[in-house]
């Protein structure tokens, strides 16, 4: 089966009102090869409105984290029903800065990505390994301990990208060679299909993220189980078009 492209944009806890219509503008200009690949920008949750009112209507957008709850006394969190009701298809779940920083578990964020397929999102489930587990080669054993969380909970894979993404890799500059990547990639399609079978394994959108810029995005091209980017820092420069026209 033929895994359409995916390129994520994560600005993380970045910008402006200025600095983001600034990108916004850029996109809303820019040739971009959406019909091949599918592309999604996450602002800070403040900016997801006025990003989705003034952006592209072929770029969707995400948020950063969501709750698993629809509404009520849960101070500072992001409803998944009012994101669907804002237009907001997409969310992030599980990011290793909301794992590492904010404590999320295993379970936790397995909830959150069955909660907002629920309502409707499509979410790019983060993964991957700290560099100490990668030193202790704990890599694969912590990524299908995190996979297995969410198979524990999620009921619908096609709602699912899973984004593979290093700790180690993330805004260090010190990106995964793509083999690297590319060995992580093929056992958590390994995995896939023991778990969730052949037909979820072979659909299933895997990306990596960690690192990846305008200069080393082509470099992955040639594997066939990466199938896009979870893009953070360079998503925030022009490069981030080279990026989405990875293929041209
Ligand atoms: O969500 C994106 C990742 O954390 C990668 O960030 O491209 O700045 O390394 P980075």
């Amino acid at each position: 089966m033929a895994r359409k492209f995916f390129v994520g944009g994560n600005f993380k806890m970045n910008g402006s009102l200025e600095s983001q219509k600034k990108i916004i503008e850029a996109l809303n200009a820019a040739k971009l090869n959406t019909e091949k690949v599918e592309v999604v920008v996450a602002p800070q949750a403040l900016y997801l409105l006025n990003t989705r009112a003034e952006l592209r209507k072929d770029i969707g957008v995400a948020a950063q984290n969501v709750f698993s709850k629809a509404h009520g006394a849960y101070t500072g969190e992001n409803s998944a029903q009012s994101l669907a009701d804002a237009g907001i298809t997409y969310t992030l779940t599980g990011h290793s800065e909301r794992r590492t920083i904010f404590k999320e578990s295993d379970e936790f964020v397995a909830d959150k990505t069955q909660y907002a397929i629920e309502q409707g999102l499509i979410v790019i489930a983060c993964i991957g390994e700290t560099l100490a587990e990668r030193e202790a080669d704990k890599t694969i054993e912590v990524c299908v301990r995190q996979l297995n969380a969410l198979a524990a909970k999620v009921k619908d894979w096609s709602k699912v990208v899973i984004a593979y993404e290093p700790v180690w890799a993330i805004g260090t500059g010190k990106t995964a060679t793509p083999e690297q990547a590319q060995e992580v990639h093929v056992e958590i399609r390994k995995w896939a299909n023991e778990k969730l079978g052949a037909q979820i394994a072979d659909a299933l959108r895997i990306i990596y993220g960690g690192s990846v810029n305008g200069g080393n995005c082509k470099d992955f091209l040639k594997f066939e189980d990466i199938d896009g980017f979870l893009v953070g820092g360079a998503s925030l420069k022009p490069e981030f078009h080279n990026i989405i026209n990875v293929h041209n």
